[in-house]
């Protein structure tokens, strides 16, 4: 019988100075739009869990209803509950969450934020999909990855993490945003193995 495996997949859109939401926590208009969105579903519809803080899990309804792990530290370590999984890292580790989750392995969206980001780039990327609006700037806001705040680009993280970008693709013009996947270097981190 094969090992499952998994694969972990990040999305979020950025503004150029690397943030995920503005100085209030609140994401912006800025920071929205319908090019990434329709990617961003679209994306979705080919996971098998997506794994979300717990405020982002409150804040969108799951109309597709979709598998959600929802982060919080409001628990001891994994439960099954009407609205998805609820999970603190803190009480099991990622690997035997996922064994739980997803005996048969198979792929999991993480759609931040930037806590839930950081856990799993300890974990490891599969693919990042980092979208940039380029004239969105949120001085002071919420950043992608906690090393940003720390002065560290987006970019550099992802790459000390593994991961070298794609050619970028352009997704609105109009609006200036555009599109970079990031994928392993090394292509046996393309899926987990149980052990991790
Ligand atoms: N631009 C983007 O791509 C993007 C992506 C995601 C979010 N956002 C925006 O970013 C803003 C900030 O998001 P947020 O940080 O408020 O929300 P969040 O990440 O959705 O939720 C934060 C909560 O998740 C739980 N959590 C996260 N990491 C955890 C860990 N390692 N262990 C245990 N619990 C953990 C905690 O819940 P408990 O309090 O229950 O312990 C924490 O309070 C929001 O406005 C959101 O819309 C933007």
């Amino acid at each position: 019988m094969a090992m499952p495996r998994w694969t972990v997949h990040g999305y979020a859109i950025v503004s150029a100075d690397d943030r995920i939401a503005d100085a209030d926590g609140s994401m912006p208009d800025a920071l929205r739009n319908e090019a990434d969105w329709r990617m961003f579903q679209s994306e979705l519809d080919r996971m098998d869990a997506i794994a979300l803080g717990r405020r982002s899990h409150e804040a969108t309804p799951n109309r597709h209803g979709r598998t959600r792990i929802v982060l919080s530290s409001s628990l001891p370590a994994l439960e099954r509950r009407a609205d998805g999984w609820w999970w603190n890292p803190s009480g099991m580790a990622t690997g035997d969450m996922l064994a739980t989750v997803l005996p048969e392995g198979g792929a999991v969206a993480v759609p931040g934020g930037r806590d839930v980001f950081d856990l799993f780039l300890g974990f490891g990327f599969s693919s990042f999909h980092l979208s940039r609006a380029d004239r969105a700037h949120l001085p002071g806001g919420v950043a992608v990855f906690g090393a940003c705040d720390r002065g560290m680009p987006a970019e550099e993280v992802l790459r000390a993490s593994g991961l070298a970008p794609e050619q970028p693709v352009i997704l609105d013009a109009e609006n200036s945003v555009s599109l970079t996947v990031f994928l392993p270097t090394n292509p046996a981190r393309q899926a987990a193995p149980a052990s991790l």
